[in-house]
């Protein structure tokens, strides 16, 4: 007999990405590399290529994030392909082996992270130094090393694409060579980084300004550090793009 399958319905999907980007954040956080969390993280990225495709355009799209409930990590990380696969799009840049990267990219960026460090961070300052004053010596060297070790991780998957490990090991880096942990500057950040240091810093600016988000602002606060390179043509497209 033949089992018809149903498919899950959106909102159902969000869930289900949320519990499963929190799973990843544990078993990552606590145990690195492992065979569960290959799996799990790969059940994660075909519901988010799945979600992906019936994403609406952007405003819509912001609009639905739901960034309220639940864990501030898994949230974050779960919602990111959303934003990533969006500018790529914007761009001209998607592919199904894009959305793949940027999915698994999202899901592990932050998956070594404690919530306290990284929230401390992405709402309050923007210089690693500037965190002496809120965190302990240890919590920094934890936060300072997440993009390496999350990339490691990544690194150790099974059929793992070749710029994955890239994207999350420069996913702190700026335009301007101020960011960490190699103080990488345009001239030789990878342009699909761009696309996810341009999403991930979208993203955020949006979770402390979901009430009155308008692109425009986020494009008037980017534009000087947003000075050249891919950076600056993302930026251009993005002021561009007709926000619908
Ligand atoms: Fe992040
Ligand atoms: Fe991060």
């Amino acid at each position: 007999m033949l089992v018809q399958s149903k498919a899950l319905p959106s909102e159902k999907m969000i869930d289900v990405s949320d519990e499963i980007s929190f799973a990843i954040q544990e078993m990552a956080g606590s145990f690195g590399f492992s065979e569960e969390l290959e799996q799990i993280t790969k059940a994660g990225i075909d519901l988010a290529l799945k979600a992906i495709q019936s994403s609406p355009p952007l405003k819509k799209l912001l609009k639905n994030l739901n960034l309220e409930s639940g864990n501030y990590l898994a949230i974050h990380s779960s919602r990111l392909p959303y934003l990533a696969n969006h500018l790529t799009k914007m761009m001209g840049w998607d592919s199904e082996s894009t959305a793949y990267k940027m999915a698994f990219a999202a899901l592990i960026h932050d998956s070594t992270l404690d919530f306290n460090v990284h929230a401390s961070y992405e709402h309050g300052s923007k210089k690693v130094e500037d965190l002496n004053c809120m965190l302990t010596a240890s919590e920094i060297e934890n936060f300072v090393q997440h993009t390496k070790k999350a990339a490691e991780i990544a690194a150790q998957f099974r059929g793992v694409p070749p710029d994955v490990d890239m994207i999350i090991a420069q996913h702190h880096e700026t335009c301007g060579g101020t960011g960490f942990p190699y103080k990488l500057n345009h001239t030789r950040i990878a342009p699909l980084s761009c696309v996810f240091i341009i999403a991930h810093e979208l993203l955020i600016y949006y979770e402390s300004h979901s009430e009155n988000f308008k692109i425009e602002d986020f494009i008037a606060l980017k534009q000087d550090e947003y000075f050249a390179g891919y950076f600056k043509k993302i930026l251009v497209e993005l002021a561009l793009f007709k926000i619908e």
